[in-house]
């Protein structure tokens, strides 16, 4: 029984609703496998631990749709799909390491269950795990995920080394999130095309189309850091700022805000917290920098679109574009 919704594939799109979530539950339950090893139950017992606690699969959702240019019931679109989701799961161990976050997914992050100590090496059992699966994928899919593993540690460092910078380039921040996040969004497209055979040039066109998505993903999650309740993310708002990642719209408050000011005065103390962060949280929230951000959003939502309108047309590429403008609902952009 599938358990999740799958956002942006809704009737009339039954049919592929219905064949996406039983490759979804097969996903599931290799993914459930993969990490189930005699070795050692500690880190079967911590691995499992963020699988268990929910997660949307967005980006095994990509390959599976991805493998619709192809031959969608090609079997290796499902290692294919667990390798990519492991990839994000162990980046997920890594990355509340490196935000001291304490929650993800709605539930205690697992360097505060444990301590950073499991974390790291929950996360470098998760590479490991995908990097095995993918071997039995070829050499071309290997080097893809190795070399798109790196592009995302870059993002991930330059995004520490800029870390509480009040003086940060919008451009710098663009790159960042490319980087960290737009990379493996775009490679799980790229993914699904190549292991389903698609037309080389359609492939392509997948890889670009998720660098568009996958922009918009980030971009929309930071603004959702700012705007949401602690409810609808699963953890506390005002995350990124207390961590000292100034996001677009904390950038475009920095540079238009009419308090932009003390903004800057606040932001340059290191990151804030308690109170100082409460008044940098009410200024990028009241002024017009979400809104620019916003803007932003619905500028990759385009760009998704109009490289989807590039495939062949059908109910996969009707999919992927509606998965583009869930992007933008559910930060409230312009869809289009
Ligand atoms: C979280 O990714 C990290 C980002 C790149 C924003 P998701 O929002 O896809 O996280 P899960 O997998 O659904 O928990
Ligand atoms: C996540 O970035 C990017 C990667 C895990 C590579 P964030 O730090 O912005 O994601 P959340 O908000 O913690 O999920
Ligand atoms: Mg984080
Ligand atoms: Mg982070």
């Amino acid at each position: 029984m599938s358990r999740r919704v799958i956002p942006g594939l809704e009737p009339p799109d039954a049919a592929l609703e219905s064949e996406v979530r039983t490759r979804l539950d097969q996903v599931e339950q290799a993914l459930e496998k993969s990490v189930q090893i005699e070795a050692s139950g500690m880190l079967t017992e911590t691995s499992s631990y963020l699988i268990a606690a929910g997660g949307k699969r967005f980006r095994a959702m990509l390959v599976l749709l991805a493998g619709y240019f192809g031959d969608p019931a090609d079997p290796r679109l499902i290692p294919g799909s667990v390798s990519i989701e492991l990839v994000h799961l162990a980046t997920l161990y890594h990355d509340d390491v490196i935000d001291e976050a304490d929650a993800r997914r709605g539930a205690p992050s697992a360097n505060v269950r444990w301590d950073n100590t499991v974390a790291i090496l929950t996360g470098d059992f998760l590479f490991a795990r995908a990097s095995e699966i993918s071997t039995d994928l070829g050499t071309e899919v290997c080097a893809l995920l190795s070399r798109t593993i790196a592009v995302l540690c870059d993002g991930q460092i330059r995004e520490v080394s800029t870390s509480a910078k009040v003086d940060q380039e919008v451009s710098n921040y663009l790159e960042i999130i490319r980087r960290k996040t737009a990379s493996l969004i775009a490679t799980s497209c790229r993914l699904g095309g190549m292991l389903s055979d698609a037309d080389p040039e359609h492939v392509d066109v997948l890889e670009e189309f998720g660098d568009a998505l996958g922009l918009a993903y980030q971009l929309s999650d930071d603004i959702m850091d700012i705007t949401s309740s602690q409810m609808e993310l699963g953890k506390e708002p005002g995350q990124d700022l207390r961590e000292g990642v100034y996001t677009l719209p904390v950038l475009q408050a920095l540079a238009h805000d009419e308090h932009r000011a003390e903004l800057a005065r606040i932001l340059s103390n290191g990151a804030p917290d308690g109170e100082m962060l409460d008044r940098a949280l009410e200024i990028v929230r009241s002024g017009g920098s979400v809104e620019t951000a916003r803007a932003a959003v619905t500028d990759e939502v385009r760009r998704a679109t109009r490289l989807a309108h590039r495939l062949p047309e059908g109910h996969s590429r009707h999919a992927l574009i509606q998965l583009a403008k869930f992007l933008a609902a559910r930060c409230g952009a312009e869809p289009t």
